[in-house]
């Protein structure tokens, strides 16, 4: 059994703080063996940077997918490019740099393969492949029963993508879990053919934002054509989304539970 902790995505320094205060006692409480985080709004709401990245796999992250946020700051050729844990979309065109999913080693507990998809309903990027082809493509390549779990997060908006997905998916990989949206939903289960799904996992930074936007800021810009630039909100309370995964095999998940802290 594996038992992995999905964080939705780490949001601006309240996120990071919010991250490395909780982590330490989850990692223990539940005997997390590995801890994956979205780091697309990681430093300051856009991209991530080396030194946001290495700060939180410091307080225990062990490896981060990057979504349709992670080409705002050039960290990204080395977040990418070079040996940090960091994967991007799978469906972007071949010249984009990264790669598109990751087999890790946990020793006695074996090799888990990781994904990231991205939905194209609602998210304008240049993402040239359906979601599920290129996710077949991956599979049939690799020795899927040689693994001990199989992960996909689906990037995306549209709650309809991402269940379609893992339908689409079920029985063929352990977990089904989506991002982007920021608001964790509430359908967390196990498919059935024991893959298991959650729509959206959340997030984690400042509860009364506009996913971590200032609201007013988000506000001038429903009402006028001209607004200021966003700014992340620092103050009130924080909250902090996550899935645990209880996996037991490639292709199967005994118990997907919600994580939701307010702090
Ligand atoms: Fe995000
Ligand atoms: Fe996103």
């Amino acid at each position: 059994m594996i038992n992995v902790l999905y964080i939705g995505d780490i949001s601006a320094r309240p996120g990071r703080e919010m991250t490395l205060s909780v982590l330490p006692e989850l990692r223990k409480k539940h005997h997390v063996d590995l801890v994956i985080a979205g780091i697309e709004n990681l430093a300051h709401g856009k991209g991530a940077t080396v030194d946001t990245v290495r700060e939180i796999m410091a307080g225990g992250v062990d490896f981060m997918t990057g979504g349709n946020h992670i080409w705002r700051r050039p960290d990204f050729e080395e977040l990418l490019g070079g040996d940090f844990p960091v994967i991007r979309s799978i469906n972007y065109p071949p010249d984009v740099p990264g790669r598109g999913f990751q087999v890790i080693d946990l020793g006695k507990k074996g090799k888990v393969l990781i994904a990231l998809v991205q939905g194209r309903t609602g998210i304008n990027d240049p993402v040239t492949h359906d979601m599920l082809r290129p996710l077949d493509s991956m599979l049939s390549d690799q020795d899927v029963d040689g693994l001990s779990a199989v992960i996909i997060e689906i990037h995306a908006e549209a709650t309809s993508e991402k269940i379609a997905t893992g339908l689409y998916l079920d029985g063929r990989v352990s977990a089904v879990v989506g991002t982007h949206t920021h608001v964790p939903t509430a359908d967390e289960r196990i498919l059935p053919k024991g893959t298991g799904f959650i729509t959206d996992i959340g997030m984690v930074g400042t509860m009364n934002s506009s996913l971590w936007v200032k609201a007013e800021i988000v506000q001038q810009q429903i009402k006028y054509p001209y607004a200021p630039a966003y700014e992340v909100e620092e103050k009130g309370k924080r909250r902090f989304d996550a899935v645990l995964l209880e996996i037991d095999g490639p292709r199967s998940c005994t118990r997907i539970t919600r994580v939701n802290k307010v702090a």
